[in-house]
């Protein structure tokens, strides 16, 4: 990529003295640390996170007098844009255009953790601070592609039909916008739908135990004859 300020340079020898076009442009860009916002500088406009620093750069001026930042604010629902130039005796640059966005946290997974096997079930996905651009979800860490089973509804609801024992394991919900990136996971168990295991291991200790206790007072039994 072309270095920004040699760019700048480039421009006003490009367009030729007396161009319209020639006003100086201010450059901006994120200072690290910043999420995971890109920090490579921008001009004309810029997308950062809330929480981050941004720096704005003008070209030098070689004339004299004040030198003014100007400021000027969107309002509008929604979309919480800025404007700034600098202004001095001699020239103005053009608008620079800072757009803040809110880091997206770990999103929240709503569904059951324990499912019968044979069943439905779905996942849906809820981002609770700012706004994602997408979702995506994986399976034990790995991308979970669509089938006839496994279905997305607008990326966010994640349904499992039929489900089998196969299906459990770590699900993860994976958000991202232009500054952030964030996941959470859930684990889900599914259990046979005629839960016989349990009853059976019971039925058996419980027998196993009453036996042992049965050949031990028959043994009890057998010394005390001896004892006679
Ligand atoms: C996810 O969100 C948490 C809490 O808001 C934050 O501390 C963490 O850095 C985020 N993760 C990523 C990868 O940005
Ligand atoms: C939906 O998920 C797929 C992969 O599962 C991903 O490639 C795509 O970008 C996602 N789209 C949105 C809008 O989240």
């Amino acid at each position: 990529m072309f270095p920004v300020p040699f760019l700048l340079l480039l421009l006003p020898l490009l367009l030729g003295p007396g161009s319209a076009a020639a006003a100086p442009a201010v450059t901006a860009r994120t200072l690290a640390p910043c999420f995971s916002a890109d920090l490579r500088p921008a001009v004309g406009s810029l997308v950062s996170a809330v929480g981050c620093s941004v720096l704005l750069t003008a070209p030098v001026q070689r004339g004299s007098g004040t030198v003014l930042w100007e400021y000027r604010v969107l309002l509008q629902q929604g979309d919480d844009g800025s404007f700034y130039r600098l202004r001095t005796q001699e020239e103005t640059t053009a608008w620079f255009h800072l757009h803040v966005l809110e880091p997206l946290s770990p999103p929240r997974i709503e569904g059951s953790s324990l499912v019968k096997a044979g069943g439905n079930t779905k996942l849906v996905c809820h981002v609770l601070d700012g706004k994602a651009d997408a979702f995506w979800w994986k399976k034990n860490g790995e991308p979970l592609p669509e089938s006839d089973r496994i279905q997305l509804v607008r990326n966010t609801t994640l349904y499992i039909l039929r489900v089998s024992i196969s299906d459990s394991g770590y699900y993860t919900c994976a958000v991202r916008n232009a500054v952030s990136h964030n996941e959470t996971s859930f684990l889900l168990k599914v259990h046979h739908s005629a839960n016989v295991v349990l009853p059976v291991v019971l039925a058996c200790v419980i027998i196993g135990m009453l036996a042992g206790v049965f050949v031990w007072w028959q043994r009890k039994e057998d010394s005390c004859d001896s004892c006679w």
